[in-house]
């Protein structure tokens, strides 16, 4: 089959691997029809993620029609038509029980390697680093979908793809950051970034009750989406002196209830003294993330409000404010998304017409220009936001 290759930073193509078949009675195998690129992706594409191995097949929001089930799935049928959640869960574990299925302790096969660096093991993502279980991802044509018996959420409307697709991540990340963000009526909610993820995230505030979302970014057509499409208020942090000003002026002085940091490890400088000692340590290879958004977040915070974190990071973050952090009285909630926990309660929000994803998508194209559109998606040319690829 046809599949997008890692083969190192900045190197990627679409080669031939070969097709993949049933290894458990859990599993089944599914025909692409859309799959999408994420955030993310850049951050291997980028080579921040460690890890990772030349060879491995990248993407984790896919959706397609199950052509192969294993003897021990009984719950979907060659014909099928399943959006797959990014993360892998057995649904049984200690932690799957809890819901935490992004902690699925029975799904993450390199898991003492992922100890080692983190405590304990995340669970198994597809199209991701070997920290997470090197799983062949869905950015191909075909894919192995471990727990197939417990994962995919069935379609069994006549909805387009690109409607139901980002039920595989980004929506429920953006449902689960606004969630983790504790909204009370009428709070004012800012979101740092205005990338795909931030602008589930801009829905999902409205729709958990906010009263003013204000979106953060530097680039003007996801600013312009976050206004249009989202309601929000807008800061284009390269054009003021000081986002924490700015915000202090919109909100009398106290800052926004509830901030969202949707930006993640590949924040880019403002010019802040962090931002320039970040970019350089990552440049060298002595640090991994450029935690600059993170920390504006904490900082501009209003006491005893609360900093979601669905943008990703990969290891050691320093100049922390603890100090901020702490006499503020904040709270800091964040993970890698239970998305098999919104899964269904959101796919009734898609069918009752209360949401449509699909309008982040700007560039639909065969999954051959794949490698060219990690790059246009990167640097934001093209006013790419959002890539849908279709094997
Ligand atoms: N928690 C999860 O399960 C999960 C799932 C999906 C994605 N993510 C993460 O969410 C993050 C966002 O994903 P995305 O697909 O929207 O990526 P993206 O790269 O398209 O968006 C990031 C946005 O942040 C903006 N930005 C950069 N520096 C900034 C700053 N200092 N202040 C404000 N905005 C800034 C960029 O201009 C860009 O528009 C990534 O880190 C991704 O890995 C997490
Ligand atoms: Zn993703
Ligand atoms: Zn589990």
């Amino acid at each position: 089959m046809r599949a997008i290759v890692w083969h190192g930073k900045n190197s990627l193509s679409v080669d031939n691997v070969p097709d993949p078949v049933i290894q458990e009675p859990t599993d089944a195998i599914i025909q692409i029809t859309s799959t999408a690129i994420c955030g993310s992706d850049l951050h291997l594409y980028d080579g921040y993620m460690m890890g990772m191995e030349k060879g491995d097949v990248l993407g984790h929001e896919p959706m397609g029609i199950v052509i192969e089930t294993g003897s021990a799935v009984t719950n979907l049928q060659k014909g099928d038509r399943v959006v797959v959640p990014f993360n892998i869960a057995c649904g049984q574990c200690f932690f799957c029980q809890k819901q935490l299925y992004s902690c699925c302790e029975t799904t993450n096969p390199d898991h003492e390697k992922a100890a080692k660096m983190m405590g304990h093991a995340p669970a198994g993502l597809f199209g991701y680093s070997h920290l997470t279980g090197g799983y062949p991802g869905g950015q191909a044509e075909f894919l192995r979908v471990p727990h197939a018996d417990f994962g995919p959420i069935k379609i069994e409307s006549d909805l387009p793809d690109e409607k139901v697709l980002f039920l595989s991540d980004i929506f429920p990340t953006g449902w689960m950051a606004a969630e983790n963000a504790d909204i009370e009526p009428g709070d004012t909610v800012a979101i740092w970034g205005c990338g795909p993820v931030a602008q589930m995230c801009i829905q999902s505030a409205w729709m958990l009750g906010a009263g003013r979302v204000i979106a953060i970014d530097r680039v003007p057509e996801r600013l312009a989406m976050a206004q249009k499409f989202g309601r929000a208020e807008t800061i284009n942090f390269a054009e003021v002196d000081e986002v924490y000003d700015v915000l202090n002026e919109m909100t009398q002085g106290r800052g926004p209830d509830r901030c969202i940091d949707a930006v993640g490890a590949e924040a880019h400088e403002t010019g802040g003294a962090d931002a320039v000692l970040d970019k350089v340590k990552a440049m060298t290879m002595l640090g991994t993330d450029r935690a600059h958004a993170l920390r504006q977040a904490l900082y501009c915070c209003r006491k005893g409000g609360t900093v979601s974190v669905p943008g990703v990071y990969v290891g050691m973050v320093d100049k922390f404010p603890m100090g901020g952090t702490m006499n503020k009285g904040l709270t800091i909630k964040t993970g890698q998304t239970h998305t098999q926990r919104y899964t269904r309660p959101l796919l009734q929000k898609i069918e009752a017409g209360e949401i449509d994803p699909s309008f982040v998508i700007t560039h639909i194209r065969p999954l051959e220009e794949g490698p060219a559109l990690y790059k246009t998606f990167r640097d934001k040319e093209d006013g790419c936001i959002k890539v849908v690829l279709k094997p």
